[in-house]
């Protein structure tokens, strides 16, 4: 059993005597508890919105109160619901998941808040509405495969967090190593590490390959993403961009369902469609999914294979994602699964599209590629293949995390933080497209 932080055992601790509570059925420490923990935000996808997320080990009632004063009394209240959620390991352990909307928020600016019930409260967190419209400049921390244990970022993600340096979070698949872990335990103790983190930003996800078992059900339950597809694909926009959340793990685990391939593929190509009809408004169209296309990692990974299934499709031809992505000039695809950080250059189909020699990203004639997974977490680092590709323009094999700045519809700004160096940028790249032609290459 994974002991609790001290935080959390004095509080529930207290929760326990002043509720007088009993010690729990439920199998998790200190529970059953009223008290809310696990507390975090999305975006849900609606202006001037955010959902508030949190669990508790009884059934309670889901209230969030909020206002902008720092300190007295929080005038603002919004009510949810809660669904239970039993975890598929041999304890069948129960979750309480709560979820409250707040609408109606101002934009850019800054609330104080509490979420639970009269049977106990969380403390107060802060977060900022994000701003509505296409013209601010949205800022990004991007990582995948982040651990419970080894969650080499997590400390520097806190402290940019609390300095206020980002609007979002998107975390690429694979969490907690694994959620489902000691019937779940180990889901509880990873969010309630990024708490600090996930409590004050939209913290924006996409299932990986570590989210498998049974049917990616810690997956969906524990993440409140947009959209009615639990989380596994999705769209949202934020600022001068469309960002679209998927599921490559649709492509792997077919004994789920066959046919999410091709729904999941139809809804991308439909999303995609809708897009480009906005791109005047919102030019940039960036992806987000777990395992890569394209790497040059020492592994057997689908990314090391010539015709990876992710690029190429089901049997090298069915619901490929590459020609899919470049036919309507998606921008920037983030990955992660490998874990180490590579920047690829402009890319299709092997065939390296600089805008030019000089200039490899100024008005780039193919996307661009992030693969950014070394997080942290209990797998530690991925090698890389000796000789790097000719695609291959950047890789990092240490911890770290990604910044990306979309600075306004033509400018986005990437640069890859190393834990290693102490918070050194290892990398450094503007992507800049113009503002018309870009719903396709060519
Ligand atoms: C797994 O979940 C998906 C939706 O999340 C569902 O469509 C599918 O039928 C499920 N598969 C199994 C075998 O339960
Ligand atoms: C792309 O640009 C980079 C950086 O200038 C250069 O090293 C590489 O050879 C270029 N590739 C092609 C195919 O032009
Ligand atoms: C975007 O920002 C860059 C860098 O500040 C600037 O050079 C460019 O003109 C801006 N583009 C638009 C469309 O405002």
């Amino acid at each position: 059993m994974h002991p609790l932080p001290g935080y959390w055992s004095c509080c529930s601790l207290l929760l326990l005597f002043s509720l007088g509570v009993q010690e729990g059925v439920q199998g998790s420490p200190g529970a059953p508890s009223a008290a809310p923990e696990q507390v975090h935000l999305s975006y849900p996808g609606e202006p001037g919105s955010m959902t508030v997320t949190w669990t508790t080990w009884v059934p309670t009632r889901s209230e969030v109160q909020f206002g902008l004063q720092p300190t007295g009394p929080l005038p603002l209240r919004a009510q949810g619901t809660f669904v239970p959620f039993v975890d598929g390991g041999i304890l069948r352990r129960k979750l309480y998941i709560h979820r409250v909307t707040l609408r109606k928020l101002l934009p850019g600016v800054q609330y104080v808040y509490r979420c639970g019930s009269a049977q106990g409260w969380s403390r107060r967190f802060r977060f900022r509405a994000l701003k509505n419209g296409a013209h601010w400049s949205p800022r990004l921390a991007v990582f995948g495969d982040l651990g419970a244990d080894n969650p080499k970022a997590l400390p520097r993600l806190r402290r940019d967090t609390q300095q206020g340096m980002y609007d979002a979070v998107l975390h690429v698949g694979d969490f907690a190593y694994n959620m489902d872990q000691d019937n779940a335990r180990v889901g509880d103790r990873f969010m309630r590490l990024i708490e600090p983190v996930a409590a004050s930003l939209p913290y924006m996800t996409c299932p990986g390959n570590h989210e498998e078992r049974y049917n990616f059900s810690n997956y969906k339950a524990r993440f409140s993403m947009p959209g009615d597809n639990e989380g596994l694909w999705y769209s949202w926009d934020l600022g001068p961009a469309h960002i679209i959340s998927f599921s490559t793990e649709v492509y792997f685990f077919l004994h789920y369902g066959r046919h999410l391939v091709q729904r999941q593929f139809r809804w991308l190509e439909s999303d995609l469609q809708k897009a480009n009809k906005n791109r005047a408004a919102r030019p940039w169209i960036i992806t987000m999914g777990h395992r890569p296309m394209y790497c040059s990692n020492a592994d057997l990974d689908d990314c090391t294979r010539h015709e990876s299934k992710v690029r190429r499709g089901l049997q090298g031809k069915l619901y490929g994602l590459e020609d899919l992505f470049y036919k309507y000039g998606v921008d920037l695809q983030l990955w992660a699964h490998e874990h180490s950080y590579e920047r690829l250059w402009p890319i299709y189909n092997y065939q390296v599209f600089n805008g030019s020699e000089e200039m490899p990203y100024t008005n780039p004639r193919g996307p661009v590629h992030i693969i950014t997974g070394s997080a942290g977490c209990e797998e530690r680092l991925t090698p890389f293949a000796v000789f790097p590709r000719p695609w291959s323009a950047v890789r990092v094999k240490e911890y770290g995390y990604t910044r990306l700045h979309i600075l306004n519809g033509t400018h986005i700004h990437i640069q890859q933080v190393s834990d290693d160096q102490d918070g050194k940028i290892v990398d450094d790249v503007w992507v800049v497209r113009p503002l018309f032609g870009r719903r396709m290459y060519l």
